[in-house]
């Protein structure tokens, strides 16, 4: 059993391989309306020590993707396929998470895994003190209570909260400090990853840099590593190491944040990053993205991404793109003949670039694909009445 005291960094930092490795996950629901395939053939990897962002539009199967990782829901009628694999420790067996039995999976929940789930900082008992509540935790996961409350000024240290907290109940909190006790909580059994869905949703920008500012601090004095879901690019660009963009169930690019925030890729991604605006400089139309998101139900076959993409080549119609490594150095794409520079460690999915075309596939046409009807790309206008 883990308990105190935080364990030094540096072994984490230094070890070697992926901490986490998700690899051809699906993630199923028999509906009444048939399967719901939200997440279907995902694939990502974090690092140790790593903050990984993953992002993408609502609905896209982000939280199912996380709540699969740690394996909170299984309702009965779940169809789960793929590996979760997790190396709590470099130099053991990658554990298979998705074959642990449930007893084997609440340990490692907390003990190697926290989770902070969308909205949590609203799940506080509202009648219990903020100390006791965190106590409650650790002592359910085997820890002795004195030991517990030992190390409630530590944990509240770290997140930047006074002591005085832990006699507080709920509704004497900001949201900000809400969400630092839910932090707090996270940390408590010293996990080796941290899965934050939202953090930083429904609070004001200061208090937001705050919160991201205290993950920073974890990750460095801890040596934990972060995944964090966020639907809000600019909170990625802040925090994260690298970012994956998650569409329809699937996982379409993966790099450095800034490689990918400021040099997209893939269509998708490009159609996201001309959907931010840009604080200062000349007010101009945003552009959006075609179409509207498809339903888990009736994905379209082929890329996901093919009847809203604008170089949609005949190919994407019927061949999935897969996620690969992305050759490094210059190159020129589409019938758009897109000049672009290519980073090393990115991985895309899509069949501009013929590694993620399979062998199979790579004498398909990739003529443009013939549309029978004209998508309309929606322009978001800004809201200023002097530009009408
Ligand atoms: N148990 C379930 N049965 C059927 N469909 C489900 C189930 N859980 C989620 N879904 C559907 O899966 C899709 C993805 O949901 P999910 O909550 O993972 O998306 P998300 O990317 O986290 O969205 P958001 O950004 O809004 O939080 C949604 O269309 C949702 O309706
Ligand atoms: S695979 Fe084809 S449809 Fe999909 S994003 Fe790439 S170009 Fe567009
Ligand atoms: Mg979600």
């Amino acid at each position: 059993m883990k308990t105190m005291p935080h364990r030094a960094p540096t072994s984490r930092n230094t070890a070697n391989g992926p901490l986490l490795q998700i690899e051809d996950l699906q993630i199923h629901y028999q509906t009444a309306r048939g399967l719901a395939r939200v997440v279907d053939g995902a694939n990502l990897t974090v690092g140790r020590n790593e903050i990984f962002g993953l992002a993408g539009e609502s609905g896209c199967g982000k939280t199912t993707l996380v709540e699969a990782i740690l394996q909170i829901i299984r309702f009965p009628n779940r169809i789960a396929h793929g590996r979760v694999l997790f190396s709590p420790d470099a130099d053991d067996e990658p554990v298979d998470l998705m074959a642990l039995s449930p007893t084997r999976m609440r340990r490692f929940r907390w003990e190697h895994i926290s989770y902070i789930p969308q909205g949590s900082m609203n799940s506080l008992n509202p009648v219990m003190r903020i100390g006791d509540q965190i106590v409650d935790g650790m002592t359910a996961h085997g820890v002795p209570e004195a030991t517990a409350r030992e190390k409630i000024p530590d944990l509240l240290e770290r997140v930047g909260l006074e002591g005085r907290v832990t006699r507080l109940y709920p509704h004497e909190l900001s949201g900000g400090m809400k969400q630092r006790v839910i932090i707090a909580a996270a940390i408590s059994m010293d996990p080796e990853l941290i899965i934050a869905d939202e953090p930083t949703t429904a609070l004001d920008v200061n208090v937001q840099r705050v919160i991201l500012e205290t993950l920073v601090t974890l990750r460095r004095d801890l040596g934990v590593a972060i995944l964090i879901v966020s639907h809000d690019l600019p909170v990625h660009a802040q925090l994260v190491d690298r970012i994956g963009i998650m569409y329809a169930g699937q996982v379409f690019e993966v790099g450095g944040v800034r490689p990918v925030l400021k040099n997209p890729l893939q269509p998708y991604t490009q159609g996201l990053m001309r959907s931010i605006p840009a604080i200062g400089g000349v007010r101009k139309r945003l552009g959006g993205i075609a179409g509207v998101a498809p339903s888990p139900l009736d994905w379209p076959s082929g890329c996901r991404f093919h009847p809203r993409c604008p170089q949609a080549m005949e190919l994407c119609a019927s061949v999935v793109p897969t996620l690969a490594a992305i050759r490094p150095g210059p190159r020129v794409v589409g019938a758009q003949e897109q000049a672009l520079t290519v980073e090393p460690q990115r991985f895309v999915a899509c069949h501009l670039y013929p590694e993620s075309t399979p062998l199979e596939a790579r004498d398909t046409s990739r003529q443009p694909l013939r549309r029978t009807d004209d998508i309309p790309i929606p322009a978001i206008v800004p809201s200023d009445r002097s530009d009408r």
